[in-house]
């Protein structure tokens, strides 16, 4: 009896220790299945994947390819982050109308707003199709050899796929190359904004308290899939109705405990948790310092900015965001990696790997990790290089950008003269004739899109400062921006005006220019010399990555393996769960409105609380949102291991009901994109509640509430 208690207690710590994992929905029988249900889950596999039946997958869908949405009521209705609304929320914003500052609520589906370049894509069937991809494919082919081949097969494959004519095929490698899955999806681009809190409710507390527990945000929007009569994608049109889906989430109106079970569902988009200790170290000690001191000089000048007026407030508001977020992220990833000793402790583990191979005799595996030494070695001044350049010249410069592409543009012209041998041999009046046809009509409508994109929100003087403020950290001795007040690339008019005429004048008059001829040299540098040796060097540590994968799962197979994320639909699942970031400090796993107004700073443009808010507070008016205690739940805790791209995932309980939305995780947390440690990684959802509360009370959009299923799973 005692050893049976011992051993069932083992089991327990053992399994709450071992959380974490980014699962293929596919595949979750077995292990996965028991775990969860061990955790307190009342889901089968199939309640959650089924290609035959609806299943929780039909209610999940990629949201524009960065974030997750779900699907909460019969008629389309998608729930998503604010944050991922925020360039739709942004664009439908002006100073006379500031949805952002204001929030935006359509009261009715004709005043729901439609928006370009916004597609939501669902998973219709998951597919391992390895042998198939890798046919043909050893080990001592060159990287570009396996390259080629395996594009080869998968073109083939897609090729002879069956599926219906508006769904699409995707291949994607897992397990770093050692495993292929193909998924068929629907894509659907007639998506209307709905609805969006202030920024001071989807916003609140905006960078001070990004990445932060204890949080306050009410980090939510709303959107609806629209659908031809056949429920079936298809381009905006007013004729288009409310798509019905398969499946969508009713919402609990019970809420969470700690310890409860949660699964998060959606398409995490990047993490490496294979890595050698050698690459962990490149990447915390060498590009993520250089890369966070570049956002921080950026970031200096663009809020600065922002504060003198509203008309730059909305312009950089998406693009400070995302420089904000990642630059916050970068020192929270770090810390992270250093208090929890993550080097070392790879180390360590590459030791007990190397006894284990010598061991079991697996000679071949013998040379691995010095391979990754030598080759990081080599990789480093490039992969340093290559990440501030893309810092400088893309990110947070808007000129430079513009430069990138025009630079891309010159080449692609270059390339449709080469292309002909005739080239060489013909007349003036032929070249022209050659320059001049569908390739370089197209090449140039392609860059003036680009450009135009660039300029929709460009502010030449806060550009010239963030310039000035970051190029030194490039290139010390060369960073003066005198050729601000004579480059056209300015404004748009200008810009235009250098790019019309044929190619031979266009590319002379971009040659000239001031701002390009300042960074043309940069670029071409890039192109010449940082790419191709980054790629190189890269291309053969995929090579010993995939080896390095396939020997640890064959020679340590006990542990816990999941492929890495990448951008693919996934379940992760764990428990409500405070957590210690530092000695004495403990968070509890559940926020409330009380800590929303506790932080409140009248006129603050990070923590200031609307009055109605405050109103609805004072007055208690909280409808059935509440919990037992009184309390509007606001953010909750969990142990869902996730990352980027799982912004707008829904938590889901164990009965299949939404319990909250994904949008965030705790910052000495988000080291878990390359080592997941239970003890210190959590992610931040806001619960499901408060949302329902600001929907109905806030906004007094009743109707939203009564399109969807609220339910009370714990009351049966
Ligand atoms: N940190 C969250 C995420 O990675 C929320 C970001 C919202 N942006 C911000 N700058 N506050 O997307
Ligand atoms: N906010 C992130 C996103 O946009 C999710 C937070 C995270 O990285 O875990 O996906």
């Amino acid at each position: 009896m005692k050893l049976l208690k011992v051993l069932l207690l083992f089991i327990c710590v053992n399994v709450s220790a071992q959380q974490g994992g980014m699962w293929i929905p596919s595949l979750l029988k077995g292990m996965n299945e028991t775990e969860m249900q061990s955790l307190g889950s009342k889901l089968s596999a199939d309640d959650i994947y089924n290609v035959n039946n609806s299943s929780l997958k039909d209610a999940i869908v990629h949201f524009n390819g960065g974030c997750t949405a779900e699907v909460i009521s019969s008629k389309g209705l998608l729930l998503t982050n604010h944050h991922c609304g925020f360039g739709q929320i942004q664009s439908h914003s002006s100073v006379e109308e500031d949805y952002l500052k204001d929030g935006f609520w359509a009261m009715s589906l004709d005043e729901e707003l439609p928006n370009k370049n916004l597609e939501v894509t669902f998973i219709i069937s998951i597919e391992d199709v390895t042998k198939t991809v890798l046919n043909g494919v050893s080990d001592d082919m060159s990287p570009k050899e396996i390259q080629s081949l395996i594009q080869k097969n998968t073109n083939g494959l897609q090729k002879s796929f069956k599926k219906e004519e508006w769904q699409s095929t995707k291949v994607k490698a897992f397990f770093k190359g050692n495993q292929y899955f193909l998924f068929v999806t629907e894509s659907f681009e007639d998506i209307r904004l709905v609805g969006a809190p202030p920024s001071a409710i989807g916003k609140f507390g905006s960078d001070t308290d990004n990445w932060i527990f204890p949080r306050h945000t009410g980090d939510f929007s709303m959107f609806r899939i629209y659908a031809d009569k056949n429920n079936r994608p298809a381009k905006y049109s007013k004729d288009n109705v409310p798509y019905t889906p398969k499946h969508f989430l009713p919402i609990s109106l019970d809420g969470i405990q700690e310890g409860d079970f949660t699964m998060v569902f959606g398409f995490p988009g990047r993490t490496n948790e294979y890595l050698p200790a050698v690459a962990v170290e490149q990447i915390t000690q060498k590009v993520n310092p250089t890369n966070i001191k570049i956002r921080e000089k950026a970031l200096k000048v663009i809020d600065a900015a922002m504060k003198t007026d509203d008309k730059t407030r909305i312009q950089y508001a998406s693009k400070q965001a995302s420089i904000a977020n990642y630059w916050k992220k970068w020192i929270g990833e770090n810390q992270g990696i250093e208090k929890s000793n993550a080097i070392a402790k790879k180390r360590t583990f590459e030791t007990t790997f190397m006894k284990a191979i010598s061991k079991n005799k697996y000679k071949k595996h013998q040379t691995l990790l010095s391979d990754f030494d030598k080759l990081y070695g080599d990789f480093e001044p490039y992969a340093v290089k290559r990440s501030n350049f893309f810092e400088i010249f893309y990110r947070n410069n808007e000129l430079m950008q513009t430069m990138f592409r025009l630079y891309q543009f010159e080449q692609r012209v270059e390339k449709l003269k080469l292309n002909k041998d005739e080239t060489k041999s013909a007349t003036a009046e032929k070249l022209k004739e050659i320059h001049d046809t569908e390739g370089y009509k197209k090449a140039k409508e392609y860059v003036i899109s680009q450009i135009t994109r660039i300029q929709k929100n460009y502010n030449a003087n806060v550009d010239k400062g963030v310039f000035e403020a970051i190029m030194p950290l490039y290139d010390a001795k060369n960073s003066n921006s005198d050729f601000y007040n004579t480059s056209s690339f300015t404004n748009l008019t200008d810009a235009l005006k250098v790019l019309e005429g044929t190619s031979n004048n266009v590319i002379t008059a971009i040659n000239n220019d001031a701002a390009y001829k300042f960074a043309k040299p940069y670029i071409a540098e890039f192109y010449n010399d940082l790419e191709p040796n980054y790629q190189r060097i890269n291309a053969e540590i995929a090579k010993v990555q995939k080896q390095y994968m396939k020997a640890l799962m064959e020679v340590l197979p006990s542990d816990r393996y999941y492929p890495d994320a990448n951008s693919t639909l996934r379940v992760t699942y764990g428990q409500v769960k405070g957590y210690a970031p530092r000695d004495a400090v403990y968070y509890n796993p559940v926020s409330y409105l009380d800590g929303v107004v506790e932080k409140h700073i009248p006129g603050d443009y990070e923590f200031n609380v609307p009055e109605k808010l405050l109103e609805l507070y004072k007055n208690k008016d909280y409808g059935q949102y509440a919990d037992t205690n009184g309390k509007v739940p606001v953010c909750f805790l969990g142990t869902n291991h996730t990352t980027g791209g799982n912004s707008g995932s829904p938590a889901i309980d164990g009965h299949g009901n939404l319990i909250g939305l994904n949008f965030d995780r705790v910052w000495e947390g988000t080291m878990s994109d390359m080592n997941y440690d239970p003890s210190i990684c959590r992610n931040i959802m806001v619960d499901a509640r408060y949302i329902l509360f600001i929907v109905d009370k806030y906004a007094g959009a009743t109707h939203l509430i009564d399109e969807m299923k609220l339910v009370h799973p714990k009351k049966k």
